[in-house]
């Protein structure tokens, strides 16, 4: 059997793997991977052209969806059925004073990168236990571990996403279910340039997505 160590066991050939933020940077290069690994991969994401792109390139099915809005999460288990493992990766960044963010821009923050992983684990989680196995991986940040000045909602989020990690391993132990928390630093993708905000620091310098 080939696999990937998924932190408790094998993903296993033919397993389903749903990647949120499948179309871009780090979750394209997470996408490719569990694809080499044999793995049927369902890629997720906002940009129907980038999504397509994405799914072609590792082989995987295309699944557009705007996991800010309602209906996300029926829309993407519509296509990836009962996954084995779900990569909660797509996220969006925020920076400037909170004083000056806009209450739409917070709320979008928190929509995307703690609401959706949530409501996202909630969907998936009966099945696996149903099925005494699967995987759930978040993908946090730096930011999530530490406070960032000017990053205020987007570390908040991110720490949610330890919290939301720690109490489901919890109701989840001796289940068959593994939880692990990604913790990238600074990762060379579209992020800042979609955040609006150059990455500002000398170092550590950006590392690639894959
Ligand atoms: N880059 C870094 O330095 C860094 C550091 C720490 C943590 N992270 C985290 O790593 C994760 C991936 O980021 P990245 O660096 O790979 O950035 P990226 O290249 O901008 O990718 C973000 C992905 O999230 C998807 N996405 C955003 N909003 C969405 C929505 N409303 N509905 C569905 N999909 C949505 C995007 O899809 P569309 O393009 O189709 O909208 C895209 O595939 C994020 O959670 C980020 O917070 C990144």
């Amino acid at each position: 059997m080939r696999g990937v160590w998924n932190g408790d066991g094998w993903v296993r050939d033919g397993d389903t793997v749903v990647v949120t933020g499948g179309s871009s940077g780090i979750g394209a290069a997470t996408a490719r991977v569990f694809a080499e690994r044999g793995c049927r991969v369902v890629v997720v994401g906002r940009s129907a052209d980038a999504v397509q792109r994405s799914a072609r390139r590792c082989g995987g099915v295309p699944c557009v969806a705007d996991l800010a809005g309602p209906g996300a999460v029926d829309t993407v288990l519509d296509v990836a059925g009962e996954p084995d493992v779900l990569v909660c990766n797509a996220g969006v960044g925020g920076a400037g004073p909170l004083a000056y963010a806009g209450p739409a821009e917070v709320e979008h923050l928190v929509r995307v990168n703690l609401l959706a992983p949530a409501l996202l684990l909630r969907a998936v989680l009966p099945g696996m236990l149903r099925r005494g196995r699967g995987h759930l991986v978040l993908v946090s940040s730096i930011a999530g571990g530490m406070a960032v000045g000017g990053e205020a909602v987007y570390s908040a989020t991110k720490a949610g996403l330890h919290a939301l990690a720690a109490s489901v391993r919890h109701e989840v132990a001796g289940h068959g279910i593994g939880v692990t928390v990604v913790v990238p630093g600074a990762v060379d993708t579209a992020f800042f340039d979609r955040r609006g905000t150059p990455y500002p620091r000398r170092f550590p310098r950006p590392v690639p997505a894959g």
